[in-house]
Parts: structure tokens; sequence; C-alpha cells
């Protein structure tokens, strides 16, 4: 009676993380510290709760499936003012679906952008790297795709090798999950790099899903986003859609608002199955987001106490577990040995909540597991929990 599809479905890390603690006690006498979930824990903009309040009089209206002009022409500022783009390649009316965070919008676009196998045809296939956010595979699933993993290492700098892909599965992906900055590992793709994987995607007529959702927390130089390369190419956004949210910019996962920005026929059948499987933003959500779309200042504020958390990183960490200062992004993927052990210890001794690596990878035929020598650690709390933090990990590993 149940979607064989189903069957499938990885369980989150997240529940997996809970059944590995769960028998433990975390070590006494310390207050235990949480560095699992990407939910930051910074105070969300004074913009953002200004405009609900001014806005919430519109509760009780049916909002529109593609937000509000105000907002969509807010996104597109942003994106022009982010990635310098001439007026007009973004279109507000054309190229942009307000979502309700990424997270579903990243899981329902694989159904829009695939199509299933008919008799005797080859099944489609979706790319997506390991480690990797967990969305993405369940979208492939569902979509009725091949999930194909592709390692992100060390060995190739943190994102899928491209040159090792087979042209014949090439022909059947419909889609590639690439997320730039990097989640967990904090790295950036280059523009060659995005490049590359941007003409394969219009070679191979697949769609390239870039989840950009880290772009605004950097430490030191802008990430290159894909809109970038499609501007220095021709100026189209042929084969690709790009994912954006507040959630990590203004620190406001709450809010749950984010866009996706593509071809105006993908848009338009996108937004067309969200009038049926999507849940629209509440106006004086849509009202919150052009307010912090408009607004430059605040993700400053953000980035500088992120710097401040990978100083205190770095101080803590340098020369050990093969650390180095994320590009961006807010989490240390550190080679502790053995995830999974360096895991139970930091709960059992420093009653602090990490997140082994291996839960975020998949492990593939030879039985080689990317995360397995990791673990992931958010650095989202305050500046002084961050210190306090890791000044326990570092003891106790
Ligand atoms: C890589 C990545 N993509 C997408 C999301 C989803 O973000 P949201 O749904 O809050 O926009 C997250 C959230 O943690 C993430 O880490």
């Amino acid at each position: 009676m149940l979607n064989s599809d189903l069957s499938q479905l990885r369980g989150s890390p997240f529940d997996a993380l809970r059944a590995l603690l769960g028998p433990l006690s975390a070590a006494p006498n310390l207050e235990p510290q949480t560095l699992t979930i990407g939910e930051p824990q910074h105070t969300p903009p004074q913009i953002m709760i200004d405009a609900l309040r001014a806005n919430e009089h519109l509760y009780g209206k049916y909002p529109p499936v593609n937000g509000t002009p105000e907002q969509r022409i807010a996104i597109t500022n942003w994106l022009d003012r982010r990635y310098h783009l001439p007026e007009g390649m973004v279109d507000a009316d054309k190229h942009i679906a307000p979502v309700n965070g990424t997270k579903e919008a990243l899981y329902m676009i694989a159904q829009v952008i695939t199509e299933r196998a008919g008799h005797n045809q080859a099944k489609p296939a979706i790319l997506l790297p390991t480690p990797y956010y967990h969305v993405y595979h369940a979208a492939a699933v569902m979509a009725g795709a091949d999930a194909v993993f592709m390692p992100a290492t060390k060995q190739t700098e943190f994102f899928p090798d491209l040159d090792t892909l087979d042209p014949d599965l090439l022909d059947r992906t419909t889609a590639f999950y690439l997320c730039s900055p990097a989640n967990p590992q904090g790295t950036c793709a280059s523009k060659e790099y995005l490049r590359e994987a941007l003409r394969l995607a219009r070679q191979h007529d697949f769609m390239l899903v870039m989840d950009e959702c880290y772009t605004e927390i950097y430490d030191r130089e802008p990430p290159a986003g894909i809109l970038e390369i499609c501007k220095e190419e021709d100026g189209s956004l042929d084969h690709v859609l790009s994912f954006h949210s507040l959630s990590k910019r203004s620190s406001a996962a709450g809010l749950r608002s984010g866009f996706c920005v593509g071809p105006e026929d993908i848009i338009k059948t996108f937004l067309n199955l969200r009038n049926f499987a999507g849940a629209a933003s509440p106006l004086p959500v849509c009202a919150a987001a052009t307010a912090l779309w408009n607004d430059d200042a605040h993700v400053e504020e953000n980035r500088a106490l992120y710097r401040q958390k990978f100083d205190i990183a770095e101080r803590h960490l340098a020369g050990k577990f093969d650390f180095y200062r994320p590009q961006a992004g807010f989490f240390l993927w550190l080679n502790v040995g053995n995830g999974v052990e360096a895991t139970k210890r930091l709960w059992t001794a420093a009653a602090l909540r990490v997140l082994p690596g291996s839960f975020l990878s998949v492990t593939d035929e030879q039985g080689v597991n990317p995360g397995d020598d990791y673990i992931r650690v958010a650095l989202v709390g305050s500046a002084d929990a961050t210190e306090e933090a890791l000044s326990r990990l570092v003891n106790s590993l």
C-alpha cells in the first residue's frame, strides 16, 4: 500500500545521533552544548521583527504562491548587488520563485525536472555529493531517479570530481545537486569548477541545482556564485537553478523564507506545482523577507560574529585534526580519526553534542565512507560558548 520508493529513504542524521548518544550520559557537572544543527543562534535582525509586526493584519489573507512584487524585486536587487549582474538578466516576475525555506523546495524541484523512465527506458539519475545535505537524496528517490553519490573528499578539494563522470551516466542525469559553499566542509567551488559544471549541464541537458544558502556567511572573499558564471558565459539562466535562504544570511531559520532563481519555463512550472503542493509564505513573512533582502548591514554584522568564532577556532585547533579555517558557512569539518568514537567521547567526557561525519555521508560498494574520520561542529552559538566548547573539545580528544 505504501509507495515502495519510500523504503529507499535514508534515516535522518539527527535520529542516528539520538540513537548513538541515547544510551550514554553526558559528562556530569558540565552544561551540555549542542554543536550539531546548522541553526544560527544570533539574534534575528530587528527589521525582520518590525516588518512582521507592521504587517500582522495580513495574517488573515491567503498569500500568493509567488510572494509579493516587492519581495521579488528585493530579491533581484540583492542578486544584482551580490553578483554584479546586468540589469534585466534576472527578471523579478519571470525568474524568481519565493519559497518557504529552501529545504522543501530543494526536495520538490527534483519532481519538476525529472521525467520518470518509461517502459524499457534507462532510469533517470540525479547526482549528489557525499557528504551531503540529506534532503537531496530524498528528492532524488521520490522523483523516481537513481541517486548517484559522488565523493567530495580532501583529495578532490571537497567537491565531486567532474573529470571522472561517465558520459552515459551524464546522458541520463536530470539534475546535479551541488552545494557551494559546501556543508559540511566550508569550502567554496572555484569559478572554473562552476563553469565546468555548467558546461556539463548544458552539454548533457541536465539541471545544475545549486544550493548556495551559505553564500553570505563567508570569511574573507565572497564565494563565487553560479549566476556570475551565467553572466560571464552568455547571460542566460539555461540549465541552472540556484537556491538562497534567509535562514543563515539573516539568522532567521524560523522565518522559513528563501527563493529559487532559474529559467522562466521551469520557474513557471515549479510555481504551478507549488499551487497544489507547496505552502505559500504568509504576507507578513513576505514583508519581512523584503526588508531583509533589501538590507546588507545586518549581514555584515552577522559575518563579523562568525569571523570572531573562526578566530577562536583557529586559536584552539590550528595544527590539530586537519583543521583549516572555513572559507564560508559555519561548520568545522575535523578529522578526528574515528568520527563515531569521537562523538561518543565528546558527549561522555565533555558534554558536547557533535555529528559524526559518517552520518552525513554514504558508504560505497568498497565499504568506504568519506565521512568516517570526521566530525561536523556547528559554530552557531555565542563567542563565549564557542570558546568553552572548543576548549573542552581539544582537552577531551
Ligand atoms: C546545505 C543546506 N541546504 C539547505 C538548507 C535548508 O535551509 P532552509 O530550509 O532553512 O532555507 C540547509 C539547512 O540547514 C543546509 O544546510
